[in-house]
């Protein structure tokens, strides 16, 4: 763990300026708007460490897969989120002599990270090597607004004599990836203009046909009245700068404002691109800065008035749920069909390729719920075109008659996983991506999407899952064999009871998909069976017969789910008696010895439960997660929501409480010592799952929204607001009551502690907190 972070309910605070802690802070002040985003990399030149990053939504390169034994099946390439153009770069000479904070005494360092209005500012004091003391400020954004624009101001004041001040800002395109294969560089340029007013880079990727173009233009100001500079241009085969030099008095302050542009040939031509930039350019300056940051904090406002949750008597807690908000809200917004949601978003390199199911298990929820029922939508169209790919995928494994198998890592639909414990065991994604059809419908109503799009998917699915069990003559039953659940300290196993239970329920589900939409639509039914030549009778028999015979490992000694058979000969150590010098184990012990302890890296047998929780007793869930949590080590950062939730569902507060703060706060405080490498983002959506699921126990049944309010006695009240159908109701939670107010929509009925209450538009229900059992 690594606490340095100042505890704040809206801001993000460094307070001291210590140069190990560079890249964690990098990835944790990153800014984005789901269409680019940026580490909090300096503007000015750092010599210390540093992981330059700035990201373009949907721009990847196919890096050529590097492995020491090769073996059939597995993907040529991995895709990687590659780092793009410099375009926040503006370097500052003072008296000739350039700044860099890695070589200055620093003073009054201040970082914060505005979450509420959506900005990243910057100050500090510095005494450079040549004596002058400087008083440096920036804040910069990433407009939510025009999604295509950067805007930073960066100002400079000498302290203690006249200086002269340059400022030059450039745009810079010889980056590379520090995570490339083979070292290469993933960008030639195509083509630079450099100008006084207006300049660009234009880029291509040396694979695939990714273009994309930066532009610039600087203003520069003295004591608030624009500085005439004429600024001298330079530029070289990938870099441009221009340069504003002025004389300042000791106590006056220079400003420089640069605007920048960022587009991609993925919503423009590329022929187009220099005009594009320069209408863009000129549209940023023409609003000016203050109205670009305007608009930016009207915009936030806005995101936060839909997703915001508030908790009272614990700012720790409170900040690590908005980060999480803020983060999940810079990374996906749902306006581009084409991006998805990567496990560190646009933070950094490492996970390079975009979606994992971590978008389909996770995320889900806290789109649908906050940014409503169209995000949502777009997330699952997503896995719905790439069908043909993940059909493709189950091909190039042996697999016929379309049964898909959707990839671990993808940016098109192809895998590009290779590690082969997980591309070719580590199926149970498919169910996720079965589950989530399944949650958005449960959710929206939203039926229809089942008849057009999902039914498709979950027939591919299923016949997967039909091919991929056995018969075993000796069990007289259906196994699974040679897989690796969500617990990836174990590969390779047999009869996973998680794979084998979400395999089941897929086939169940797709059962029951393909009965409604006969029964409701039987000319879109019969378009289907022709598409993709469903024998109708025969698969589902066939899903029937396995479901109905599936082996399932269980000890019935302490009446629980066996993660997999053979899972008791490990021998059981609880967590709570591991030094804690032996861990995260991912750092501390041998790949071999992890396997073989029966240490679990994150919820296995226990996401089987939170997915199917309806199916199984609160005696049941207690069991398995007091066994199971006991083995955890939470070395995913996927870990700690699920359980949070669980524990919230067994009435254990207290745990809940313990293991919500850890997922809230996995990043600010830097629990797995890995921060410096990105942020976890996917799992910042089990964060808010840890609330709204977790300690407001809303639950979907029979069409109805349920709450079964709990509360941590560190917490004076919380709340958060769901936006269900029609209706937005906010949900307020303290230690005496349930307020649960209509904020729009007609009169809704929904079920509380297990009661049902209806609550008109624009009123308010208010009822007793209860300590009873989940209902
Ligand atoms: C987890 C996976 C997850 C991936 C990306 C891994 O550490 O074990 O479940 O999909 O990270 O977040």
């Amino acid at each position: 763990m690594n606490s340095y972070l100042k505890h704040d309910e809206w801001c993000i605070i460094e307070e001291e300026f210590v140069p190990e802690n560079t890249r964690a802070s990098e990835s944790i002040f990153s800014i984005g708007n789901g269409a680019m985003g940026q580490r909090a990399n300096f503007e000015e030149k750092y010599s210390g460490s540093t992981l330059q990053g700035s990201y373009i939504g949907g721009v990847y390169y196919p890096d050529k897969t590097r492995v020491g034994w090769w073996k059939n099946g597995y993907p040529e390439y991995f895709a990687k989120v590659i780092n793009s153009t410099n375009w926040i770069g503006i370097n500052v000479f003072i008296n000739g002599d350039e700044l860099d904070l890695f070589t200055c005494k620093v003073e009054n360092f201040r970082r914060v990270l505005n979450m509420k209005e959506g900005y990243l500012e910057r100050s500090f004091i510095c005494e450079m090597k040549n004596g002058v003391k400087l008083a440096v400020k920036s804040v910069r954004f990433l407009s939510m607004v025009d999604t295509e624009i950067g805007a930073i101001r960066y100002s400079v004041k000498p302290l203690n004599s006249n200086a002269k001040v340059e400022f030059k800002p450039y745009l810079d395109a010889d980056v590379r990836n520090e995570d490339s294969n083979y070292g290469e560089k993933f960008w030639t340029v195509v083509d630079v203009k450099g100008s006084n007013a207006f300049s660009y880079i234009i880029s291509h990727t040396k694979k695939l046909d990714f273009y994309v173009g930066h532009a610039m233009c600087s203003i520069v100001t003295k004591n608030g009245k624009v500085e005439e500079i004429n600024p001298l241009v330079s530029s070289t085969s990938m870099y441009v700068d221009n340069s504003f030099a002025s004389e300042v008095k000791a106590g006056e302050e220079i400003v420089i404002t640069k605007y920048a542009a960022v587009i991609s040939n993925l919503n423009h031509e590329k022929d187009t691109f220099p005009g594009v930039l320069q209408k863009l350019i000129d549209g940023a300056v023409k609003k000016g800065f203050d109205k670009l940051f305007a608009e930016q904090k009207e915009a936030w406002a806005e995101i936060w008035n839909h997703s915001d949750i508030t908790i009272d008597g614990d700012v720790a807690a409170q900040q690590g749920i908005r980060f999480n908000i803020f983060q999940l809200s810079q990374t996906y917004t749902g306006k581009d069909e084409r991006l998805n949601i990567g496990p560190k978003g646009f933070t950094g390199e490492k996970y390079g390729g975009s979606t994992y199911w971590d978008t389909e298990a996770y995320c889900l929820p806290f789109y649908m719920v906050t940014h409503g029922q169209k995000v949502a939508r777009q997330l699952l169209l997503y896995r719905y075109k790439q069908l043909g790919k993940a059909i493709e995928n189950a091909q190039k494994l042996g697999y016929k008659d379309g049964a898909a198998l959707y990839p671990m890592v993808t940016m098109n639909g192809e895998e590009c996983h290779n590690e082969w414990e997980i591309t070719f065991e580590e199926i149970h994604r498919n169910g996720a991506i079965a589950f989530a059809i399944y949650n958005y419908v449960r959710y929206t109503g939203d039926k229809n999407y089942l008849v057009n799009y999902g039914l498709e998917v979950l027939i591919g699915i299923a016949r997967f899952w039909a091919q991929r069990v056995n018969f075993s003559e000796k069990k007289g039953k259906y196994v699974m064999l040679g897989v690796t659940g969500p617990n990836e300290y174990e590969n390779n196993v047999n009869n996973n009871w998680y794979t084998s239970k979400i395999a089941c329920w897929c086939m169940e589900y797709a059962d029951e998909v393909a009965l409604y939409v006969k029964s409701t639509d039987a000319a879109q039914f019969g378009q289907l069976v022709k598409k993709v030549n469903f024998k109708e009778q025969d698969e589902i028999k066939h899903w029937r017969e396995i479901r109905n015979n599936m082996f399932f490992p269980v000890d019935e000694k302490q009446n629980i789910f066996l993660q997999q058979e053979g899972y008791l000969d490990k021998e059981q150590i609880l967590v709570k008696d591991l030094a804690s010098s032996e861990r995260p184990l991912n750092q501390k012990w041998s790949w071999d010895r992890i396997l073989r302890s029966c240490f679990i890296k994150q919820a296995d047998v226990l996401q089987g439960l939170y997915f199917l929780e309806d199916r199984f007793d609160t005696e049941t869930i207690r069991r398995n997660y007091e066994f199971y949590e006991a083995r955890t080590v939470h070395e995913s950062s996927l870990s700690p929501c699920v359980h949070s939730v669980l524990a919230s569902r067994i009435g254990n507060v207290d745990k809940a409480y313990e293991l919500y703060l850890r997922t809230a706060r996995l990043d600010l405080d830097d629990y797995n010592n890995e921060v410096k490498e990105g942020l976890h983002i996917t799992s910042m959506a089990g964060t808010w799952i840890s609330i709204v699921e977790g300690f407001g126990g809303m639950r979907i049944r029979n069409n109805m929204l349920n709450f079964n309010p709990l509360i941590s006695n560190k917490w004076k009240s919380y709340s958060f607001k769901v936006w269900f159908r029609e209706s937005v109701l906010k949900v307020v939670v303290s230690n005496a009551d349930v307020i649960i107010h209509n904020e729009k929509g007609e009169k809704i009925s929904i079920r509380v502690y297990g009661n049902e209450h209806s609550i008109d538009a624009g009123k308010t229900l208010k009822i007793s907190v209860q300590n009873q059992q989940f209902s």
